[in-house]
């Protein structure tokens, strides 16, 4: 029997993972969860965003369902290592080897009109995948310090990351249109040409695969100009970082994104790609369905469960297709409902 940590997190974290974890538990009934803190609520309790029992809850877990972290009581916090972002965010990554960040950008049908993109170029749907690196670059490397007169951080990667995210970045694409595009800045990084020599290598094992290279800056640049062009894109983590922000704007709203992130097994943290949202925490307004599609990523990635997590993504297509619109994804003068009516109509929707 799987279990799932619980981690709802800070701001509207704890509304969204609700409504998610009511639907995880009607599609799959004997999947154990089990809630833990995590971020600022952490760090007020606790006096640490990551306590170690979380952690511990988190190892021996199949899977983490994690709603946002932060906020601004806890940007003024003195030592930057105990902030939710840098002190839980990228310590639950790392510590779990998470290092392949999924991140797929599906604009559906119904949504067009919510893209910030012209229908010319998004009309009929879009349907591009993020591969982010999540555990090296510049987030990790050192050294990294702030004197207050000199900052340094350090992008370093080896060969043995560059190659493992280049196979999830082929295998993805194999499973799906064939086409990868691998991004970096090797113009001016050496790191990227590491990159994209060892991208090149890994290709030899992909044959049908179709490999492009291009210049981060150019990316994008060509994301808003023809989206339509991509089907995988695998880039390093800060890149990875500002180009699924773009890509998940083009899809019309951040509130609809979810995200996988996967180590070598079956285990993975599952999160939507938004963050806390401060402004409208405990209003009741924010969007559930990037949590309510990563439990389906979950179902899909740790748990085996192909079918659940279909269900799950259909139920959505139908609730978006009948109009339903929270206000983050509302076109102009639109009526809107708020995140428990927007769950409960997916509830309804699964058959
Ligand atoms: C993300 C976020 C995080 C990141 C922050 C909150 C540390 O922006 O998951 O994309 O930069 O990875
Ligand atoms: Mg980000």
């Amino acid at each position: 029997m799987a279990k799932v940590a619980v981690l709802p997190g800070d701001g509207i974290g704890p509304e969204i993972v609700r409504e998610a974890v009511s639907i995880l538990h009607l599609v799959a009934p004997d999947i154990e969860t089990q809630e833990a803190l995590v971020g600022g609520c952490a760090y007020d309790a606790t006096g640490h965003p990551l306590p170690a029992e979380t952690l511990e809850l988190c190892r021996e877990s199949d899977a983490i369902l994690l709603g946002a972290v932060g906020g601004p009581k806890w940007d003024v916090i003195p030592d930057p290592d105990l902030r939710p972002e840098r002190g839980a965010l990228l310590p639950l990554r790392k510590h779990l080897g998470l290092y392949a960040n999924l991140r797929p950008a599906i604009l559906h049908k119904a949504l067009a009109d919510a893209s910030a993109l012209k229908p010319s170029l998004v009309g009929d749907g879009l349907d591009v995948l993020v591969v982010r690196e999540l555990t090296g670059g510049v987030y990790f490397g050192q050294p990294k310090s702030n004197d207050g007169n000199r900052a340094i951080d350090t992008m370093v990667y080896t060969k043995e990351e560059i190659v493992r995210i280049a196979h999830v970045g082929f295998q993805a694409a194999q499973k799906r249109g064939k086409r990868l595009c691998s991004v970096d800045k090797q113009n001016v990084l050496m790191t990227s040409v590491l990159w994209r020599d060892t991208v090149n290598e890994v290709a030899k094992e992909y044959p049908d695969v179709e490999l492009t290279h291009m210049l981060v800056d150019n990316c994008a640049m060509q994301l808003v100009r023809n989206p339509k062009q991509f089907d995988v894109i695998v880039t390093e983590n800060l890149f990875g970082d500002v180009l699924s922000d773009e890509a998940a704007m083009i899809t019309g709203s951040l509130g609809m994104l979810p995200s996988a992130s996967l180590g070598t097994g079956t285990f993975g943290l599952y999160e939507p790609i938004h963050g806390s949202a401060p402004d409208i925490a405990g209003k009741g307004v924010a969007n559930p369905l990037a949590t309510i599609l990563s439990v389906a990523l979950m179902l899909r990635y740790s748990c085996g469960r192909e079918e659940a997590a279909q269900r799950i993504e259909a139920a959505v297509g139908k609730v978006l297709e009948s109009g339903l619109r929270t206000p983050d994804i509302a076109g102009a003068g639109e009526a809107t409902v708020g995140t428990i009516e927007m769950a409960e109509a997916v509830r309804a929707a699964l058959v």
